[in-house]
């Protein structure tokens, strides 16, 4: 690949310089972590469905208007997005009780919540992405009040379309992670949504069996991941193979 510029290399993603200004290849790698990079395998083939399923949804989210960085695929393993200044969180929306809520407030794993939530995690790695208060967004400026509002609002949004896109075929949609970025266009920053959205960073609970279908079958070695992810993409019609 040295016929472009690395400008990142992620856990699970490579970013390149892309053809034109403002825009990025996104590369995805086979490489599977879970407890900040304490546990590591490679699974053939996750790249190529994560690629083709971040593809679909974000593809939704834009028929829906909601604003997000991803451009065209450009291959099996790739795809040109929007360049975007990272907000530092990870916005996660729970609807069911599950992995370190369920731990931190002593809940059984599928307890529905009386409502979505969405919490927020200052990410850098060598902390353990950690817990913050919206208190301390605004107080460290990591994002104004105003963006604030707009991140609830969007992320909430993204909830229900992907809650209803799974539901449609048999998956309940227990909770998810996105990340927004700030684009300039005129004099404000907008924000829009970016990364990834694959079960790599959702929990997808399949309706009638509970059976796992996300980044957990690996975390807790419940099978093989790539069968999981494939199950995903086959019922959302997005299987590899027709691309
Ligand atoms: O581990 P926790 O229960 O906080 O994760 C909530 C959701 O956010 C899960 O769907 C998980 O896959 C996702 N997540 C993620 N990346 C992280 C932390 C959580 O995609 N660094």
């Amino acid at each position: 690949m040295a016929r472009r510029k690395k400008l990142y290399e992620g856990k699970a993603k490579i970013l390149y310089e892309g053809t034109e200004p403002g825009t990025i290849v996104q590369y995805f790698k086979d490489d599977a972590t879970a407890f900040n990079a304490e546990k590591k395998d490679v699974i053939d083939g996750k790249g190529v469905l994560n690629n083709r399923l971040s593809e679909f949804f974000m593809t939704g989210l834009t028929q829906l208007g909601i604003p997000n960085h991803f451009i065209k695929r450009l291959n099996m393993r790739e795809q040109l997005v929007r360049a975007v200044e990272i907000v530092p969180l990870e916005i996660i929306v729970r609807n069911v009780a599950a992995g370190s809520m369920a731990k931190r407030l002593g809940l059984e794993e599928g307890t529905p919540l009386p409502r979505p939530i969405v919490e927020f995690s200052y990410k850098d790695d060598s902390l353990g992405d950690p817990l913050v208060p919206e208190e301390y967004i605004a107080a460290f400026g990591w994002a104004s009040q105003q963006e604030m509002d707009e991140i609830v609002s969007m992320a909430l949004r993204v909830n229900d379309y992907l809650s209803g896109v799974m539901y449609g075929v048999g998956i309940k949609l227990v909770d998810f992670k996105i990340e927004m970025g700030r684009v300039y266009e005129g004099d404000f920053p907008r924000l829009i949504v970016a990364d990834e959205i694959s079960p790599d960073s959702c929990r997808l609970w399949d309706m009638e069996t509970g059976q796992k279908l996300d980044k957990d079958v690996f975390r807790r070695d419940l099978g093989n991941l790539a069968d999981a992810y494939t199950e995903v993409a086959r019922r959302l019609g997005v299987m590899p193979s027709n691309v």
